[in-house]
């Protein structure tokens, strides 16, 4: 099956980011024809800092390929190297109708934030159809929440069908059954935009710092505690071994208790956990050269495929010479 998702480096990846989506993408690159890429094109729609922009994007490909992203099976690349998109994005802009994106729900949640917002958060959904849709993708996994754009990618791809004839595989969602949401330190959900995020790669102190910040109730030490309404069980329960988490539940439920010692259990399995990645990760910053090797030929594969596409596209709208 052809797999195809993205991710945006607006800021450092996440445990919410790991365990909601990172770690199903891995895991389904065994199985399936994985296409993966940064997308640093749709994360200039928030205007991030030049610098910033850039050094998340590097950040994402590390984190990915520590996290066990196999890029010699896996076709793995940046936006921004595959500018055939962007010609797909007009194109597929031209079959778009404005009522379409207008319904779109991450959209409207931005503007009733107070984002001002410019052409291009309105048309983002289309540029993750050109995404989607160059590559031929069957299946997109995603969290819940891109669920409405997995929609409007499969709404034009069928509109473009009927219109010039069948040219546009027409992809199906896959929305990942995530640990639930991940709560951040805070307990709303974890997000790069609330500042609430442990990141995966952070130093141990860093990590530390949030673990022991995490919010929680004030019940007494000595009085019973109900984990499901806790924070920090809820993050222990993405970490914590079964028998283990067993163990924790009791604590709560019997008293005698303090949140601290949860927390202080926790930052050992989380440090733990990411303990042989953070290892891996050391390991390819240091290789010079090697991320921007794999994107070169991420990049290359990448655009192979989507050359093919666009040219169909164009062909079937009467643009170019090859008609
Ligand atoms: P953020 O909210 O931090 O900006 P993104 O929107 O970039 O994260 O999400 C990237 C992927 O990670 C999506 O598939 C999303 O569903 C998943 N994800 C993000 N935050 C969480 C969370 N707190 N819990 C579970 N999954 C999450
Ligand atoms: N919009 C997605 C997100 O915020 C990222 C993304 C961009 C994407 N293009 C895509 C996901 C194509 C799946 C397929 O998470």
């Amino acid at each position: 099956m052809r797999v195809l998702s993205g991710i945006q480096p607006t800021a450092k990846q996440h445990i919410g980011n790991f365990f909601g989506a990172m770690r199903q993408h891995i895991h389904l690159q065994a199985e399936n024809e994985a296409f993966y890429f940064i997308a640093d094109y749709h994360a200039l729609t928030s205007n991030p800092l030049p610098d910033e922009l850039k050094s998340y994007t590097l950040d994402a490909v590390l984190d990915y390929l520590a996290l066990g992203l196999d890029p010699e099976k896996t076709v793995f690349w940046r936006q921004s190297d595959v500018p055939e998109v962007t010609e797909l994005t007009w194109l597929l802009s031209c079959v778009t109708p404005m009522g379409l994106l207008q319904r779109c729900t991450s959209y409207k949640d931005k503007v009733s934030q107070g984002i001002s917002p410019n052409h291009g958060l309105f048309a983002y959904p289309v540029l993750q159809a050109a995404d989607i849709l160059i590559f031929d993708s069957e299946l997109v996994p995603v969290g819940a929440d891109q669920k409405q754009h997995i929609e409007v990618a499969r709404d034009i791809a069928q509109r473009f069908n009927t219109q010039y004839g069948e040219t546009l595989v027409l992809p199906k969602d896959y929305i990942l059954e995530s640990v639930a949401v991940v709560p951040g330190v805070d307990g709303r959900k974890m997000s790069k935009s609330y500042g609430n995020t442990i990141g995966i790669f952070e130093s141990e102190k860093a990590v530390k710092k949030k673990v022991m910040s995490i919010v929680t109730d004030s019940t007494p030490v000595e009085e019973a505690k109900d984990p499901e309404k806790c924070n920090v069980f809820a993050l222990l329960k993405l970490v914590a071994s079964e028998d283990e988490l067993g163990e924790w539940e009791a604590k709560y439920r019997n008293g005698g208790m303090g949140y601290g010692a949860a927390k202080k259990r926790l930052l050992e399995l989380l440090l733990e956990y990411f303990a042989p990645y953070r290892e891996k990760r050391e390991e390819l910053a240091k290789m010079e050269g090697y991320v921007e090797e794999v994107l070169k030929s991420g990049a290359e594969r990448a655009r192979a495929v989507a050359c093919v596409t666009l040219d169909r596209v164009r062909k079937a709208m009467g643009i170019g010479d090859g008609v």
